[in-house]
């Protein structure tokens, strides 16, 4: 994906991944806005999972990160608009394939699932694989 700007955020159990996250995608050049949370106090993953998803729909992203314990409750909070596609991913090639062939545009990460460095190893992989596109647009435009 050829991603120029992106929104991440996550809960208090995503905080330290977040970070980590952002020093890669600033290296790779992207514009990350990063939507919170700041530390460790309890907060509730869907407030930043729309947060994410306003970005994307409002255009001010193009594709969107976010982080809890264990992916799970981001994904659904994020699959609620219409417009995310939101994949909860586990490795690389699970990365790859939310993109070849689901177009995904948030990827979300259980930072008590995962460690960093598969963690860091899925961004990358969401940022530099494009789409297939052919047979995949029309399963896509029936979710939309
Ligand atoms: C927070 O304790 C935890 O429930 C949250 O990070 C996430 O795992 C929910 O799906």
């Amino acid at each position: 994906m050829t991603v120029k700007t992106l929104a991440i955020a996550s809960d208090h159990g995503g905080v330290e991944l977040k970070s980590a996250i952002i020093g890669l995608l600033k290296d790779r050049g992207i514009e990350v806005a990063d939507l919170g949370t700041d530390g460790s106090a309890s907060v509730d993953y869907p407030d930043f999972a729309q947060a994410v998803a306003k970005s994307i729909i409002d255009g001010s992203a193009e594709a969107g990160i976010l982080v809890c314990g264990s992916g799970i409750g981001m994904s659904i909070a994020a699959n609620r608009f219409p417009q995310v596609r939101a994949a909860l991913v586990h490795d690389r090639l699970s990365t790859e394939l939310c993109r070849q062939h689901n177009n995904a545009n948030v990827l979300c990460l259980g930072a008590r699932l995962l460690g960093e460095a598969t963690a860091l190893d899925c961004v990358e992989a969401f940022i530099l694989t494009e789409f297939e596109g052919g047979r995949h647009e029309g399963r896509i435009a029936k979710m939309s």
